[in-house]
């Protein structure tokens, strides 16, 4: 009788495993279906059983409604207000983080995103740190508290974005009458897959070390002062804020400019898949504000409906004004203000705004990253429903 190959195989496995050898007796098992090939509007790909699928993950598109997470912000105010030790002193920060529920519990929702959403009560810090990953805050409150960045305060309001790069010292707190709320994103997941995460709380005070905020060196408005002309920078200043490398030198975009621009580009021909969309960049360079993700703002019009779209980058949408759907294979997403949700890579997605009023959406993918790496791809579909390649 002739030998069964897989089965002798799988006997000397259980033998060999302490040698930290794995004798293969499976097939590779692609997670994502061929880009150029299977183009269909069907939900893509799937994560391999057995050895060769043990520790896949695959991200699904999910949608956390604000109505139904809001409440726990609440909470954790109360309790934070109550306590003899409140959650900011002994986690750090008050906040939920977002799961997404085919990543196994980690606390992320892409491959390489995290987010977040905070709550500060008046009178609440954040101590002065530094860190590897970029992060990123959009405030929802109408008063937003304050992030000092490498010594520039920026006292925030909704709609506001914060950068606070890789390699820059930076502390938040509230310092007003109401709680603060905002979103929070890191590139934490792919740095601690890179395994390049730290953190340093060690900040040079006036009397040693490991002060509790930094003394403001520069008021709210260095950035808009420096870098709030658009096609005009600075020729006398470096551009290098913090230690990190490829990061924007502007920390803080207000979210009424942002408005108001987006607001007179209303008339222009808008991009069919997207909408009015305009970048937050590095303005010394004109590149996405952290190597790893970039930051738009989309303006949906009232009755606009794009084109399905589908790239090879994740993106985590914001919702900051208005409603409307998105639709992503094999789903629908309807979403109102402050609602979170993400689309993973490779799934085909489409907005529509289907109510009377304009819709503001922020989106952030790790479409840098990708670009960076070779594998960024974008697909689009024509109104003849044909599959055209956005990028060559
Ligand atoms: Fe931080």
């Amino acid at each position: 009788m002739a030998l069964d190959a897989r089965e002798a195989m799988e006997r000397l496995n259980t033998e060999a495993a302490p040698l930290n050898i794995w004798l293969r007796t499976q097939a590779n098992a692609a997670a994502q279906r061929p880009w150029f090939r299977e183009t269909g509007l069907e939900a893509s790909g799937r994560v391999a059983s057995g050895r060769v699928g043990a520790a896949q993950l695959k991200p699904v598109a999910h949608h956390w409604r604000w109505r139904q997470i809001a409440p726990y912000l609440e909470r954790i105010a109360e309790i934070a207000r109550e306590a003899e030790v409140p959650p900011i002193e002994f986690a750090e920060r008050q906040q939920f983080l977002l799961t997404n529920p085919g990543l196994g519990g980690r606390l992320q929702v892409t491959a390489t995103m995290r987010c977040a959403v905070s709550i500060y009560n008046p009178g609440d810090v954040a101590p002065v740190h530094i860190h590897t990953p970029n992060a990123s805050r959009t405030i929802l409150s109408e008063n937003g508290g304050y992030t000092t960045i490498e010594g520039e305060r920026c006292t925030a309001a909704r709609g506001d974005l914060i950068l606070t790069p890789n390699g820059t010292w930076h502390d938040h707190g509230n310092d007003g009458a109401d709680p603060v709320v905002w979103i929070d994103v890191l590139d934490f997941p792919l740095m601690e897959f890179l395994d390049c995460v730290w953190l340093d709380e060690e900040f040079p005070g006036a009397t040693g070390g490991n002060a509790r905020a930094q003394v403001a060196t520069d008021d709210s408005g260095y950035s808009q002062r420096l870098y709030g002309k658009g096609g005009l920078v600075p020729g006398f200043v470096s551009h290098r804020r913090g230690f990190g490398r490829g990061t924007s030198p502007m920390f803080h975009y207000r979210g009424t400019e942002v408005r108001a621009a987006l607001d007179g580009l209303r008339d222009e021909a808008s991009d069919p898949y997207e909408g009015v969309t305009l970048r937050f960049v590095n303005p010394a360079t004109g590149a996405s504000v952290f190597p790893t993700l970039d930051y738009r703002a989309m303006l949906l019009r009232p009755g606009e409906e794009t084109r399905f779209k589908r790239e090879t980058a994740s993106t985590l949408y914001q919702v900051i004004e208005g409603s409307g759907a998105t639709e992503i294979a094999g789903g629908r997403i309807d979403w109102q203000k402050n609602d979170i949700f993400v689309v993973p890579g490779f799934g085909w997605r489409r907005h529509v705004n289907c109510g009377e009023a304009d819709a503001v959406l922020y989106a952030i993918s790790d479409m840098p990253l990708l670009e960076k790496i070779g594998q960024y791809r974008a697909q689009g579909r024509l109104p003849d429903d044909t599959v055209a390649e956005l990028i060559s």
